[in-house]
């Protein structure tokens, strides 16, 4: 199981610190449960001290496929590696609607993300319209075979994919258990098409969307459910806490 927390453009300096703190104190008890914060860049170097010796992982929400150049205002992964991260998220709807990012983007980060060293954690989903009109299915397919083309992988802890619904995203609508599940299982089985089972069976397929101490429990008993990654119940560490102790009780 792996549960991580994705702060989104929240917090000021002090706040993150105290929010990672929060955090390392709420889930230092969490057995084999792997616990992530993704901040926004600029307080990943300093809580990447904050964070040194406890279990909790630093990752970033987005960078660049290249790895140096005359991009104004771009991260690279080489850099990101280098403040301590150990996951990146690529392509979260939220920059896909809003800044651009194609399933070809996506592609080009995860084999940057690979190559360095760092661990993508891939978001795909579906928007309402989609799943409304019956096509969640398709969408998600194909969104999984651009990201993953060209890829191979050795180690299932290489990469981490989570579906989050569009429609599920901040809205306090969370998917329900058997919607979830049905599409991990997909996600699951375009895995095993591509890496073989026994990589396959260990990728950590996370679910988003509304995510919160209520909820969690039934999704994350979903075969297929291994883990989550959490948007607004991130920011209350006693939340996030509760969420992977509940990953902990149901942790196979
Ligand atoms: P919420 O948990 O706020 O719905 O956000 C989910 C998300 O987008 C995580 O990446």
């Amino acid at each position: 199981m792996l549960i991580a927390g994705n702060w989104k453009m929240h917090l000021d300096a002090r706040g993150a610190n105290e929010l990672a703190r929060g955090v390392m104190d709420a889930t230092a008890d969490a057995g084999p449960v792997q616990v992530a914060v993704c901040p926004p860049y600029v307080h990943l170097g300093a809580l990447s001290s904050t964070l040194k010796n406890s279990r909790v992982r630093l990752g970033a929400q987005n960078m660049h496929s290249a790895d140096k150049g005359p991009f104004t205002g771009e991260i690279s992964a080489s850099m990101l590696l280098s403040v301590g991260c150990h996951y990146v998220i690529l392509g979260h709807s939220e920059r896909r609607q809003k800044f651009g990012e194609t399933d070809a983007s996506v592609n080009a980060k995860v084999k940057r993300a690979l190559r360095t060293g760092l661990v993508p954690i891939i978001c795909v989903g579906e928007h309402l319209r989609e799943r409304s009109a019956g096509a969640e299915k398709e969408v998600v397919a194909s969104q999984i075979k651009f990201a993953l083309e060209d890829l191979k992988l050795v180690a299932p802890n290489a990469l981490v994919i989570a579906y989050e619904p569009v429609w599920a995203i901040g809205t306090g609508k969370t998917a329900t258990p058997g919607q979830a599940q049905e599409i991990h299982a997909l996600i699951r089985s375009l895995l095993v098409r591509q890496f073989g089972g026994e990589v396959a069976s260990g990728v950590h397929i996370l679910y988003g969307g509304s995510m919160n101490p209520g909820n969690a429990r039934e999704l994350l008993v979903q075969p297929d459910v291994d883990g989550g990654l959490i948007g607004g119940a991130s920011l209350k560490a006693e939340d996030f806490g509760a969420i992977v102790e509940i990953a902990q009780s149901v942790s196979r």
